[in-house]
């Protein structure tokens, strides 16, 4: 008995961990440990024998039992402390900056149309916002009594008192940029021009002030066919999907003849994208400076809201304006995934 006492006792003060002291523990007391097999070895033994072996073997294994309840213990507070010393928290630091800004739907789309025709080939061309009457509509073939003028709900700047020269504008279209490149550049040209357009008009889809995206190439021996091209590999490319429906219908714009409107079904988005587009009036181009007779070029134009509102299931046009930190998060952008042709255009 004394042997069994002495050997178990020391090896619960000398296992190392929770581990070891448990192997101590089925050596010792398990079912087939050696403790529980002499209680067992009692049964064969003698009345009195047994009454004498079995009350020191009751002794023995209870003191082994308080032994290895003691050091488990001790070995559970010594693993928490070791842990403690690696895990602390200084609950004085301030918390970690969460990234708090995000890049507007508008600004993501503008930059990924921007990156897929500049692999085509267009630069980007900008004008003001304030544009004058002539840049917006009559360099546009939209002369004075033109019904466009009024089916725009154009926003008219005040002019002096006394003064009649028609007032500046707020643009209206961005087609008022193909002029000024057009005279800044000379042909052969293509550029596209994204920026903020004004109307006053207020509803579900429009905003008084949103975005367009116009477009031009001009050269020797530029077709109707080029235009399509270019048109149905942007849309490949901006919606990432292949065999986009494409459907050119004959349509009207006082700056384009002939003019096609372009209708994009958007089935993954349950929506439809029109382009208006054509070859650019004669007029158009002699306003630009550039001689009809040597030069032709197509022009188009499309809303980039309703390219963001398409490609990323945005619903309300005027929520986009609202500035409400909520939405913005939401539908916003994380500040490095600037888009690329290379690296994905975003999604
Ligand atoms: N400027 C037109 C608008 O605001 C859009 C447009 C249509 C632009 C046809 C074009 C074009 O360049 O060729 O509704």
């Amino acid at each position: 008995m004394d042997g069994l006492r002495e050997k178990y006792l020391s090896e619960i003060a000398a296992a190392k961990d929770e581990v070891a002291l448990e192997s101590v523990r089925l050596a010792a007391l398990g079912k087939k440990g050696e403790i529980s097999l002499a209680m067992q070895g009692l049964r064969d033994m003698e009345p009195e024998a047994r009454k004498a072996a079995g009350a020191a073997l009751n002794v023995v294994r209870d003191e082994v039992q308080s032994a290895l309840a003691a050091a488990k213990s001790a070995l559970a507070d010594a693993a928490l402390a070791e842990r403690l010393k690696t895990e602390w928290l200084d609950v004085t630091l301030p918390p970690r900056p969460a990234p708090q800004g995000t890049i507007h739907p508008v600004s993501q789309v503008t930059e990924e149309v921007t990156a897929i025709f500049a692999e085509l080939g267009f630069a980007v061309e900008e004008g003001p916002h304030i544009e004058t009457d002539w840049h917006n509509f009559d360099a546009l073939n939209i002369p004075a009594e033109h019904p466009t003028r009024t089916e725009m709900d154009t926003f008219y700047m005040a002019r002096a008192e006394g003064d009649e020269r028609p007032p500046h504008v707020l643009r209206t279209h961005t087609s008022p940029v193909q002029i000024r490149g057009m005279l800044k550049h000379g042909a052969p040209a293509r550029f596209i021009c994204p920026g903020r357009v004004y109307r006053a008009d207020y509803d579900i889809t429009h905003t008084p002030m949103f975005h367009q995206l116009e477009g031009l190439a001009i050269d020797r021996d530029v077709s109707m066919a080029n235009l399509k091209w270019c048109l149905e590999e942007f849309c490949r490319a901006f919606f990432e999907v292949e065999g986009v429906e494409l459907r050119f219908r004959a349509s009207h714009f006082p700056f384009t003849e002939p003019s096609a409107e372009v209708d994009i079904r958007c089935s993954w988005a349950g929506g439809q994208l029109r382009i208006g587009s054509g070859m650019i009036h004669p007029n158009v181009l002699r306003a630009g400076g550039i001689d009809p007779e040597l030069w032709q070029g197509f022009a188009f134009g499309m809303g980039i809201d309703r390219l963001a509102m398409l490609k990323y299931g945005i619903p309300d046009l005027r929520a986009f304006f609202d500035s409400d930190l909520r939405w913005l998060r939401h539908y916003g952008f994380a500040a490095l995934d600037a888009p690329t042709a290379h690296g994905g255009l975003g999604a």
